[in-house]
């Protein structure tokens, strides 16, 4: 883990509330797998935010990591509105990423949003590691065609891109876990790994369907987090463990295996 102040060099709206920022860490970004996160923190002075959690969305080695964000709240609107040349605190990578292992050979990747910006990670990865990656398909969805982020990216490595919208206004309308379970039913090969990053309902029904068709997964979760070091333990997860009711998101995660989750417990 690396503390440090880092220059961001690009920060800019890339449609509707999702906003790109690449932040100058190499030092970081040479320890980064995918599903890991950092925490950042402006650079002090009038509504400076505490530090908040970002996936890394793409890891450039000798330069440095680039975040997708959304601006949902005070602290992301103040992100937004720092200029490129400005510094950033930034501490990571932090927790628990994806595990690929070896032996991956189809791989569907369910992406809700925003929580499509470590899957763009994993996707690069793998594609630098030599994976096959026609054999891979990333399943995109929002509520309409602005949530649609990154098609090209995963369509660069190589991967089927699949897309669904709840209005229609891009891809199949409705919701893409929808479209994925189509997919399932129709395919005699089905994948050996589903990963997935989005909103808690998407990720919940994921889990059914994983289930379902005996297909481990893997959800990376998007939760706040306070000190992302496992020291506040604002971040727990409850899990189906013995007797250990809860994991933290920072430090056991943010990536867990579906099946640990406690479902009912989180949803409630
Ligand atoms: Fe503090 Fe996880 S964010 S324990």
């Amino acid at each position: 883990m690396i503390r440090q102040k880092a220059e961001m060099t690009v920060n800019h709206c890339v449609g509707g509330p999702y906003y790109r920022m690449d932040v100058a860490c190499p030092d970081i970004a040479a320890d980064a797998e995918p599903g890991q996160f950092v925490m950042i923190r402006t650079d002090g002075g009038e509504g400076a935010f505490l530090a908040r959690p970002f996936s890394i969305h793409r890891c450039h080695k000798e330069h440095g990591i680039t975040l997708l964000y959304k601006v949902v709240g005070k602290g992301t609107r103040e992100m937004a509105a720092l200029q490129a040349g400005g510094f950033l605190y930034v501490v990571g990578p932090l927790g628990k990423g994806f595990e690929t292992g070896s032996g991956l050979g189809r791989t569907a990747m369910v992406g809700g949003g925003v929580g499509v910006a470590p899957l763009v990670f994993l996707a690069e990865r793998l594609a630098e590691a030599g994976v096959g990656m026609e054999n891979n398909t990333v399943y995109l969805g929002g509520a309409t065609e602005t949530d649609i982020l990154c098609r090209d990216r995963f369509a660069e490595t190589g991967m089927a891109v699949r897309v669904a919208t709840e209005d229609g206004s891009d891809g199949e309308k409705g919701l893409v876990t929808d479209v994925l379970i189509n997919d399932l039913a129709g395919n005699a090969s089905a994948p050996d790994m589903v990963f997935a990053c989005g909103p808690l309902g998407m990720i919940a029904a994921l889990d059914r369907i994983a289930r379902q068709y005996g297909i481990p997964c893997q959800i990376s979760f998007e939760t706040m987090m306070a000190c992302g070091i496992g020291a506040c333990l604002g971040c727990a997860v409850p899990v189906n463990k013995g007797s250990m009711p809860y994991l933290h998101a920072c430090k056991d995660g943010p990536v867990f295996d579906s099946r640990m989750i406690d479902w009912k417990s989180l949803q409630k």
